[in-house]
């Protein structure tokens, strides 16, 4: 493989391909957009035309037979990532997984085996929130212990999905496709944030429903999961809310702090929220400011304040907003691509990555039986595979 910029291939022309092209197209040194792989050709051509990528194609396997691709996004539904993510891994290509690293435990490891069978290929999953510069403040301040020891914490994400979401005809929020719904397509996120702060899960419990939503898998769940630590996490997901609220809230013994976003429409992205911090001594408080400044979460680094300042002047002169490549995705591809480029260990390694599925598969388990599910899970444990029996389910794997 020649140096970079490394020629990047996407397998998958759905929405969030588009976030791929944007954060390559924002990294002019690391990544040449040169094809793009879609069953759905017109779908390929199109995002193509809009990104500038070289080809467009049906063909998969022949995207992966090339030379000039060093670096692949798989962009593809769960249900894919551990076929599509393994063959790319098995034509040396690196790889950028989408969350999460599959739709269930059964695929996650027999994609984690592929990978540790091509040490010389990097794999990744993009959980973006990682990169948010709040979150990673609020990260510094737990793994300092600055809050003191983490005794509760608690994950809402709450938003609204609009008819149109589920109309498109690609089984949004389905067992077979997404492995789960409100929980797994979206919630996976902070279970994936929480895991970095709590560690390994011990037990959890929940209780899910499908209330409005013409969905196959749950549009809400609630639920506990304690964490080997003893800590203990309260989680409330829905998209049926009627604004869309994002809240990571860490409570230790001397400090809180609460990572928090809400907005109308869809959710917050990492850059549309916010670090509180909350002491009652004055020692402490002092210990979180001095802690915040060294994080430098509030300083906003020129490219930022840009754009925060283009949003707002959009706004008021009610013109759309179009936002920078350092949102969204930028972040985590970029330290991905500097990862290969420097020989760093992958930003969000498949065994990390693993563990919100597994989270995710014991709470199903949880709110199937309602008992209390114990983990770790593995092979032959209840649970292990969390989908359905369903005959459709089985077929589409
Ligand atoms: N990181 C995030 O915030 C975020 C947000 C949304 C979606 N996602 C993830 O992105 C992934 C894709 O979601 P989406 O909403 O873009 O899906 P989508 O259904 O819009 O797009 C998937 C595309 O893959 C194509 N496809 C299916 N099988 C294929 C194959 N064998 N070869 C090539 N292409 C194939 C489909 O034709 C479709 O165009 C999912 O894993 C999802 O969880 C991540």
């Amino acid at each position: 493989m020649s140096g970079p910029p490394y020629g990047i291939g996407v397998i998958g022309a759905g929405d969030i391909s588009r976030l791929h092209a944007l954060a390559c197209r924002g990294l002019p040194g690391l990544a040449k957009l040169v094809a793009v792989a879609d069953l759905d050709g017109e779908r390929a051509e199109q995002v193509r035309r809009q990104h500038g990528f070289e080809i467009a194609t049906t063909d998969t396997a022949a995207m992966l037979a090339r030379d000039d691709i060093d670096v692949v996004s798989v962009c593809t539904r769960p249900n894919l990532h551990a076929r599509l993510a393994g063959m790319a891994l098995e034509a040396g290509k690196h790889v950028l997984c989408e969350k999460p690293l599959a739709h269930n435990l059964p695929d996650c490891d027999a994609l984690i085996e592929t990978a540790d069978a091509h040490p010389e290929a990097l794999l990744s999953v993009v959980y973006q929130w990682r990169n948010d510069r709040h979150f990673q403040a609020l990260r510094a301040l737990v793994d300092r212990g600055d809050l003191g020891r983490p005794l509760m914490g608690s994950m809402v994400v709450r938003t609204n999905r609009g008819a149109a979401y589920y109309q498109d005809g690609a089984a949004r929020e389905s067992w077979a496709l997404d492995g789960g719904g409100a929980l797994m397509v979206i919630g996976i996120h902070q279970l994936d944030l929480l895991t970095t702060m709590f560690g390994e899960a011990a037990e959890c419990s929940a209780r899910m429903d499908t209330f409005t939503k013409p969905t196959e898998a749950e549009d809400s769940m609630a639920g506990w999961i304690r964490f080997k630590s003893g800590a203990l996490v309260t989680l409330a997901c829905s998209v049926c809310d009627h604004e869309s609220n994002f809240d990571v809230t860490v409570l230790g013994e001397r400090a809180s702090a609460r990572l928090n976003g809400a907005r109308r429409g869809r959710p917050p992205a990492p850059q549309e929220c916010r670090l509180t911090l909350h002491a009652a001594s004055r020692g402490d408080r002092m210990a979180l400011r001095a802690g915040r400044l060294a994080d430098l979460p509030h300083r906003l680094s020129a490219p930022i304040l840009r754009s925060r300042v283009r949003r707002t002047a959009d706004r008021l002169l009610r013109r759309p907003f179009v936002p920078p490549t350092s949102w969204w995705h930028g972040p985590m591809v970029e330290e991905f691509l500097v990862a290969v480029r420097d020989g760093h260990p992958a930003p969000v390694p498949p065994r990390q990555a693993r563990r919100s599925v597994e989270i995710a598969a014991a709470l199903y388990q949880s709110a199937r039986t309602g008992e209390t599910v114990s983990l770790p899970l593995r092979q032959g444990d209840p649970g292990y595979d969390h989908l359905p029996e369903a005959p459709a389910v089985r077929a589409v794997r």
